[in-house]
């Protein structure tokens, strides 16, 4: 079985690539061009988008979160939904966009969505999930087309599920090792993983395999490859422990002065504003303090005062009022750029 598409972007990468994992809320394009300067993944997904959405009188706002940039390349915009022929639209119109590839949501275990069948319910659905993919390849023009998902719904189901989404020629599959009743429950299991790739390996070799699941370093990625012969990883949560995950020298973020990480955190708050104004709740970018600032005794109380900060205004001023404080001589000496 010869894939078409099997030039595609992700055969072109390096081995063992690195993907930086989507995260709604958190990888949009602010974040994801804060993650391309401080260590640059080897892809990029955007948030997932629904095409029922992308494909109502919404869509403008909707489609917010596809916005990108050149820095954020190559890019694979995920989609969900299960409706075929807005599968078809959507992946019609992004083909004709700078994106590397589409890539169809079947692992998000939330309720809200299963229960209506979207997402990991597609695991027990296997005649629409064909369908989703044949609208979605059919439309995508040069654009690669692959699926995340999980190792099965209620119980580990790789010879029915993982098996079953191999015989669609799909350029990558990227399998996140836990069932979606797990939600981010226990561990990932990286041997049903290497399960995955043993079943690929002999029904599917061209299709890529992507492990993801529990990677918070660069040694968790050379043993989980070793372990399951993927042939890259995806990383989600990871990045909030060190936003240098990607690089490949040891530096751990953790590591940089005081100082740089507050200016960094200013250079994320500015470009948030810069990108969303009041579009995106300013709130949601307190889930980033932590991951500039830590569990540092130094900096508790201000970043105390950041998280309760009411606005944009409000947060700004506190950053500056740290810095104007922290700039001893010691800081000036020790800066490097972040
Ligand atoms: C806040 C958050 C948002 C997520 N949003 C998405 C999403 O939009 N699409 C998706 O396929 N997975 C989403 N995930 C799942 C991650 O992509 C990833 O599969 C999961 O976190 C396991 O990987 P990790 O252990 O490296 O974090 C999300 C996870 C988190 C924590």
């Amino acid at each position: 079985m010869t894939s078409p598409k099997q030039s595609s972007f992700w055969h072109k990468l390096p081995r063992p690539f690195q993907v930086l994992a989507p995260m709604e809320d958190v990888t949009d394009t602010v974040f994801r061009r804060i993650v391309a300067a401080a260590g640059k993944p080897d892809v990029f997904f955007t948030e997932f988008t629904g095409v029922d959405g992308l494909c109502g009188s919404r869509s403008h706002i909707i489609g917010r979160r596809l916005i990108h940039t050149p820095v954020e390349s190559p890019l694979v915009a995920q989609i969900w939904g299960n409706t075929p022929e807005n599968y078809a639209r959507v992946a019609h119109r992004l083909a004709g966009q700078d994106f590397s590839g589409i890539d169809i949501n079947m692992g998000c275990p939330i309720r809200k969505l299963t229960r209506k069948g979207y997402c990991s319910a597609l695991i027990e659905n296997r005649n629409l999930a064909s369908e989703i993919i044949h609208a979605t390849r059919e439309h995508a023009g040069h654009l690669a087309c692959s699926v995340k998902t999980r190792i099965g719904f209620r119980s580990v189901a790789l010879d029915e599920w993982i098996g079953f989404l191999l015989e669609h020629n799909l350029d990558a599959l990227t399998v996140h090792g836990r069932i979606a009743q797990q939600m981010s429950e226990g561990s990932a299991d990286w041997n049903a993983i290497a399960g995955c790739v043993s079943i690929r390996n002999m029904h599917a070799p061209n299709t890529i395999v992507i492990g993801n699941g529990d990677i918070r370093s660069q040694e968790d990625i050379r043993r989980r490859v070793a372990q399951s012969g993927v042939d890259g990883v995806m990383i989600g949560r990871g990045i909030f422990g060190n936003l240098f995950i990607f690089r490949k020298d040891g530096v751990r973020y953790e590591d940089l002065p005081i100082a740089d990480r507050v200016r960094a955190l200013r250079r994320h708050f500015r470009l948030h504003n810069r990108q969303w104004g009041g579009d995106r709740n300013y709130h949601a970018l307190k889930k980033f303090v932590k991951m500039y600032l830590r569990e540092d005794a130094a900096t508790a109380r201000f970043t105390d005062a950041v998280l309760n900060s009411r606005n944009y205004e409000h947060g700004m001023q506190l950053i500056t009022e740290y810095l104007a404080q922290a700039a001893d001589p010691v800081e000036k000496t020790e800066r490097r750029p972040v």
